[in-house]
Parts: C-alpha cells; sequence; structure tokens
C-alpha cells in the first residue's frame, strides 16, 4: 500500500460488522482525522458486505461527522474539514454498487446536515420568513415546487390555530409547502413538520432553564426540509408534499392566552389550557393543508413532548400512528436509516383526557402519558381510514454528548428516516397493487 499513513479502528467482531456498524466506523475515523488537520484519505471496503449499502453508509457516517455547531465563534480553532474521503473499492464487479452507494450516501448526509445547520440557529438569525426563503433556495437549487403562505393568506385560509399560536410574535408566521412532483401510480405523501423556531411557551411560560434549548423547536420541519431535498435527488416513484408550519411562540400584549378558543382550518373549535402545547395546535392546521392539497397518507414530525424524552429518554424516536402496517412502514425506514425508533400507543382514554366544556377538545390534558395525549390530539385531525404516522422527536433532535458520528448539538433525526420511507411508500402499495 502506499498511503504513508495508516488509520487502524476497532469495529468490534467480524460477525458483528454490519452496514451500521460501518457508518459508525467511517464516522469515527473521519471525527479523528479532522481533529489531526487530515484533509485526505481513502477508506477499503469490507468484502463481506454488499458494496452499495456499505458504501453509502460510510459515506453518510463521513458527512455527518463533517458537521460542527461552532459557526460564530471568530477565532478560528475548530478542526479541519476533511477534502477527500475515497472509497476502494479493488473487486471490478462490485464497483459500480459501491459508487451509487457513495453517492447515495453524500446525499443522505449533506441533507441531514442540512437540517442540522438550520437547527443550530438561533432564533434571532432564523425566523419564519428565514426559513421559507431556505425552502425557497432549496426548491431552486433541486427542483422542488415551493409555495409559501404568508400571515395574510394564513389568516384568510383559516388557519386559526397558527393565527393563534403566532400572534404573541412581531416576526409573522410562514406556512412552507414543497412539492415533488414525478410519474407514479401510488397516492401522494404528506410530510408535516412543527417549525417552532421558538418556544418561550408562551403566556403558560416555561422556566428559565433551559429555555434557550428551544431554539431547536424547528427540528421536525427541518427535518421535512432536509428530507425534500434528499428526495429531490433520490427520486423515488411516488409524489411527497412537505408541509411545514414555522412560526414564534412568544409573549406580548398580543400573545394568546390560556382558556382562549380557536377555530382550526378542520373547522374544529380549541380551547387552549396551555399555550406551552403549541406544536399541536400548528400541526393540526399543517396537517388539514396537507391533506388539502392532496395527499393521502401522511407523516408528521415534530419536538412535540416533554413527556416522550421521560418514556423513552434521549434513546429513541416514538412512534404513533395507525393503522399498524403504515406505522412499521416508517419504522423499518428507520431501521434501515440507522435511527432508532420505539412503538407507542394510542390508548382511547387520552382522547378522554383531552375533553372541553367550551370547545370541542382541550389542547392538554394533564401529565399522564402527555406523549401519547399530544399525539391523540393530532389523531383528531386526520380524517378516519387515512394512514398516519406521528414521530415525536423531542428526545432525538438535539445530543447533549458527543456521539461516534455526530457532534454534540443538532441531530438532524428524522432526514434519512423520511428519505428511506418515500422509497417504502413507493414500492409498498405498487407491490399492493399487483
Ligand atoms: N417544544 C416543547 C416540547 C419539547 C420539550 C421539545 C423538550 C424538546 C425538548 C412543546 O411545545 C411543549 O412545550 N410541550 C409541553 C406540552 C405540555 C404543556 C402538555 C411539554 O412537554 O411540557
Ligand atoms: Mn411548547
Ligand atoms: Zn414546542
Amino acid at each position: 500500500m502506499r498511503a504513508p499513513r495508516i488509520v487502524l479502528v476497532g469495529a468490534g467482531k467480524p460477525e458483528d460488522f454490519t452496514v451500521g456498524r460501518a457508518r459508525t466506523v467511517a464516522g469515527t475515523a473521519v471525527r479523528f482525522l479532522r481533529r489531526r488537520q487530515v484533509r485526505r484519505a481513502a477508506i477499503w471496503l469490507h468484502s463481506g458486505l454488499d458494496p452499495l449499502p456499505q458504501a453509502a453508509a460510510i459515506i453518510e457516517g463521513a458527512t455527518l461527522a463533517q458537521f460542527d455547531t461552532g459557526v460564530y465563534k471568530t477565532h478560528d480553532d475548530r478542526p479541519a474539514d476533511l477534502d477527500q474521503l475515497v472509497v476502494v473499492e479493488p473487486d471490478p464487479a462490485r464497483e459500480e454498487g459501491a459508487r451509487a452507494g457513495a453517492d447515495r450516501g453524500r446525499v443522505l448526509g449533506e441533507a441531514t446536515n442540512l437540517a442540522r445547520r438550520l437547527a443550530n440557529e438561533p432564533a434571532n438569525r432564523l425566523g419564519p420568513v428565514e426559513l421559507a426563503s431556505a425552502a425557497q433556495q432549496l426548491a431552486g437549487n433541486f427542483g422542488l415546487e415551493c409555495d409559501v403562505l404568508d400571515e395574510r393568506r394564513i389568516a384568510e385560509l383559516g388557519m386559526g390555530a397558527i393565527v393563534g399560536v403566532a400572534q404573541g410574535s412581531d416576526r409573522p408566521p410562514r406556512v412552507i409547502v414543497l412539492r415533488y412532483r414525478t410519474e407514479s401510480s401510488v397516492p401522494p405523501i404528506g410530510l408535516v413538520g412543527k417549525a417552532v423556531m421558538f418556544d418561550s411557551g408562551g403566556i403558560s411560560i416555561k422556566p428559565a432553564e433551559h429555555m434557550h434549548e428551544m431554539k431547536m423547536d424547528m427540528s421536525g420541519g427541518a427535518a421535512v426540509l432536509g428530507a425534500m431535498q434528499a428526495i429531490a435527488q433520490l427520486k423515488p416513484r411516488v409524489e411527497v408534499i412537505g408541509v411545514i408550519a414555522a412560526t414564534e411562540n412568544l409573549i406580548s400584549g398580543h400573545a394568546m392566552r390560556p382558556g382562549d378558543v380557536i377555530a382550526t382550518l378542520s373547522g374544529k373549535t380549541v380551547e387552549v389550557l396551555n399555550t406551552d402545547a403549541e406544536g399541536r395546535l400548528i400541526l393540526a392546521d399543517a396537517i388539514t393543508y396537507a391533506r388539502r392539497l392532496g395527499a393521502e397518507r401522511l407523516v408528521d414530525i415534530a419536538t412535540l413532548t416533554g413527556a416522550i424524552v421521560v418514556a423513552l429518554g434521549h434513546a429513541a424516536t416514538g412512534v404513533f400512528g395507525r393503522p399498524h402496517d403504515w406505522v412499521e412502514l416508517v419504522r423499518r425506514a428507520a431501521e434501515v436509516a440507522g435511527e432508532r425508533t420505539w412503538l407507542m400507543p394510542l390508548f382511547d382514554e387520552y382522547r378522554e383526557q383531552l375533553r372541553s366544556g367550551i370547545a370541542d377538545i382541550a389542547n392538554v390534558g394533564g401529565r399522564p402519558g402527555g406523549a401519547g395525549v399530544g399525539a391523540t390530539f393530532l389523531a383528531e385531525f386526520v380524517e378516519p381510514g387515512m394512514p398516519w404516522a406521528h414521530l415525536d422527536i423531542a428526545g432525538t433532535a438535539w445530543t447533549e454528548k458527543d456521539l461516534p458520528y455526530l457532534a454534540k448539538g443538532p441531530t438532524g433525526v428524522g432526514v434519512r428516516t423520511l428519505a428511506h420511507f418515500a422509497f417504502q411508500a413507493a414500492a409498498v402499495t405498487a407491490d399492493e397493487r399487483r
């Protein structure tokens, strides 16, 4: 070998070497190399694994390892980027697979880093209007359709929930629609994201200690943006409509009060008992709108509840929904993506907790089963019979410690799950039709 230096990375037992392990190993190696200012490296593919998914995982892990959070540091002590990573596949019969895999890994890694970059931005630098600009730019670069609803259109359409949450802020809300069109005989899917650019809690204000972390309350919306970027490049045979509700949840003389009743786009009325349960409100309108735009099958993604962190910690994304097959399709996509999920229940009891004396439904239902109560609220805005899954990423969108291939900070969770999921949704229905 002509390499001047060789890095040996412990990868565990040979029989445990999987595609997921390849992602971790590559990411760990790249993070190590960057700290040493190394600019070029090559990595040898393992002959015992399929070259395509293996190369994809390696380049994905390496790309994720390039991200860091210190973008506003003025003294430059940040680790250098790796300029070049060569994937070596000595077997000519496997070369094409390795090449295709590397391309896919780069697309998915970069899309995830886009979501991380957005989630890392502080709220003073990234509000609803700026997020909409980022979406428009993405659409222009990657050939997606983009429609941005401003505050006037949001109000005219009757999105009373988004208007209610946004009214405490001087910065207006936006509803961002990104559409990927293709030749397809299967029903369009809708990806709906919560983008609360900052969540102070509103009049039901949050304690000061962790409040600054709530700049990441737009991670669901960022994941939809990232997924749409990947989908535009990887081109699954299914139409995908991304809908992102972008707003702040702030406090002022205009702010929504606990006890206020709002009318949602669906026509249902909501008693807002707690202004800090704002994500479910804006998602209610976004879900209804996605349906109106033609989505026949839905996945929403949101940093929705602290209760999911109590239930699962930071170890997994909570997944809710119906019917079971649809939910499992999402979970399988997450597994392929290397993102852990856990199936959560939608018990009938949760609906009772949301009874209101004045309106159709209340927006909170007490502490017990809080994540399921939040999901149940959303379910009220999904037509019966419509496949729907809800990903609660409140515990997984941000990591407080460095992981093997993810620096501490925003994780971009959901981007790769949703991108893989589009392919699953394209394939399964086509199978069923046969
Ligand atoms: N954005 C928060 C949820 C959250 C918590 C995200 C921790 C990330 C980390 C959400 O809007 C919220 O405030 N939820 C309330 C709901 C409650 C009032 C029913 C919560 O979890 O306390
Ligand atoms: Mn909140
Ligand atoms: Zn929130």
